[in-house]
């Protein structure tokens, strides 16, 4: 308020009228007048304010004046809701008779309520957080001046441009909030070294919750005004409903009462994902698991019971399933090709591994950033998934197929914009030659399924491609980094081979040559 005082002496140009008393915002004759704006800062909508006019003749004439504002912001660095509800009601001369102000902010809830008890002399009472009221007497003239906003044509000159003040000292971010990614750090367990246990905490409690949240949303929206978010919603429902059943049988048996009481406790700390449930304050002895231990990337990826090996792709077929000139040669049979090529999708396993973590390592990024990293997840995850489901339909036993860990193992050594920038300037972007000539060859079989697989393939990487161009030269600003693209994903690619060196091939084979899948055992599955 005291901040909107000085810009209104400061920038009169502002305001485009004053009136003596509350009479001149109404006009002659109406009975109600609601009015919504839109709240934007920097260009960007960030909340917004209601407020309504409701004239009232019968009982006690005169007219209640009622207005709510909503607005996420940035407070201190945690992202916030806030809140606030404010209404007055006027006699029928139009004099202020009582007013109330309720300002809420994440945990903090101030109310002020004002009562005429005089001409002029209003008794104020004021309750911060229910705990602690406060009474005094203020002053309210009854010839207050009342300012009118100068607008602009987009408002119709209805609006408040360049006015509210506070809210332009706090910054609004998409970035994670803190509560939220410390909760998801806590489910990612240092706590137990039990896989199994970590999974049960993350669906038997985080997804439940979010399921929870979801039907929350679908009770309180407006069936016809929420229309398309609602059968969004619907969906995901439907999705989270479907993960449940499919993880029970993995979790049955598993004994994760207590980590699950752990994280139950420290979502019910938040009141549920959305906050739509009483809060339980975490109690004074509660141990955050990530205080004693913190998060770190893992330093390999869980293959569960598949055997592991550093890279699947080499150039002796006694060796290794992948082999090199083979994929291009025309002699080799496209049966042969075929099967490396499923092979080489069900190794985007580590795609996904690689890729969260850089996920993880930018909180501030912007949503679409991570709108589009998360669609980057989900396609690798279905390309493994291509090769995980078709390589047993030609007859391939999963069990002697090794999972290649190099990658992973040489990208987590790299910052986050340089882990990307290997994946998007260098792995995807100089597939496609190679793929191009793979799909020529599989074309061969009329393989109608395995055409559409790689077709999709080919498509998802293309995004890919395109999600590297629009993203990397921001994560590179998030880390400081100033050299032109080109650069610095020459330099990277530098970096990584010559990290290579140190960490790559450090994986043994789990499996001798005589039981792994081979170049030379997929000529023979072929019938070669
Ligand atoms: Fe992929
Ligand atoms: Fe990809």
């Amino acid at each position: 308020m005291m901040f909107w005082v000085v810009r209104k002496e400061a920038f009169p140009e502002l305001f485009g009228g004053a009136g003596i008393g509350y009479r001149n915002l109404l006009s002659e004759g109406i009975i109600g007048r609601e009015s919504w704006m839109k709240v934007l800062f920097a260009g960007k909508p960030i909340g917004y304010t209601y407020t309504r006019i409701d004239m009232n003749d019968s009982v006690t004439p005169g007219c209640t004046i009622s207005s709510r504002a909503a607005l996420t912001m940035n407070v201190l660095g945690a992202v916030q809701r806030i809140s606030a509800n404010a209404a007055a009601t006027l006699d029928s001369a139009f004099q202020l008779n009582t007013f109330s102000c309720q300002f809420s902010t994440g945990n903090a809830k101030t109310q002020v309520r004002g009562l005429r008890r005089t001409d002029e002399l209003f008794e104020l009472t004021v309750d911060t957080d229910g705990s602690s009221s406060r009474s005094m007497q203020v002053k309210v003239p009854k010839d207050a001046v009342l300012y009118r906003g100068k607008g602009c044509r987009k408002c119709r000159g209805t609006g408040y441009h360049g006015r509210t003040g506070l809210y332009e000292l706090l910054t609004t971010t998409d970035a994670v909030r803190e509560p939220i990614r410390r909760l998801f750090t806590e489910a990612v367990g240092a706590a137990t070294a039990d896989p199994l246990v970590i999974a049960a905490g993350f669906y038997e409690v985080l997804k439940p919750a979010l399921l929870a949240a979801y039907r929350h949303y679908l009770e309180v929206t407006d069936p016809l005004a929420d229309w398309p978010s609602k059968k969004l919603v619907e969906d995901f429902v439907a999705d989270e409903e479907r993960h449940l059943r499919e993880i029970a049988p993995h979790l049955a048996g598993v004994d994760a009462r207590e980590w699950k009481l752990h994280l139950t406790q420290a979502l019910d700390d938040l009141g549920g994902w959305l906050g739509q449930e009483t809060r339980l304050p975490l109690a004074a002895g509660y141990v955050w698991q990530q205080d004693l231990t913190p998060y770190t990337h893992p330093a390999t990826c869980n293959r569960a019971p598949y055997p592991v090996c550093s890279s699947v792709f080499g150039l002796d077929p006694r060796e290794d399933p992948i082999v090199r000139p083979w994929l291009t040669d025309p002699q080799t049979d496209a049966r042969v090709i075929r099967l490396m090529v499923y092979v080489w999708l069900m190794m985007e396993m580590d795609a996904i591994d690689y890729l969260a973590t850089v996920f993880y390592d930018t909180p501030a990024a912007p949503f679409d950033l991570h709108h589009d990293l998360a669609r980057h997840l989900w396609d690798e995850s279905r390309h493994s998934q291509f090769g995980f489901r078709q390589l047993p339909k030609l007859g391939v036993d999963l069990k002697t197929v090794e999972h290649s860990l190099d990658l992973y193992h040489i990208l987590v050594q790299m910052p986050p914009h340089e882990r990307y920038a290997m994946m998007t300037m260098e792995f995807e972007a100089n597939s496609f030659p190679t793929k191009a000539t793979v799909m020529d060859r599989v074309r061969e079989l009329n393989d109608f399924e395995a055409d559409t697989l790689l077709a999709f393939d080919r498509n998802d990487e293309q995004n890919h491609v395109r999600y590297g161009h629009r993203w990397l030269p921001e994560m590179m600003a998030m880390f400081g980094e100033e050299r032109p693209t080109e650069e610095f994903v020459a330099a990277t690619r530098e970096k990584f081979n010559r990290l290579a060196g140190l960490y790559g091939g450090r994986t043994p084979h789990s499996l001798p040559r005589e039981q792994r899948l081979t170049g030379d055992k997929l000529r023979r599955i072929a019938g070669i």
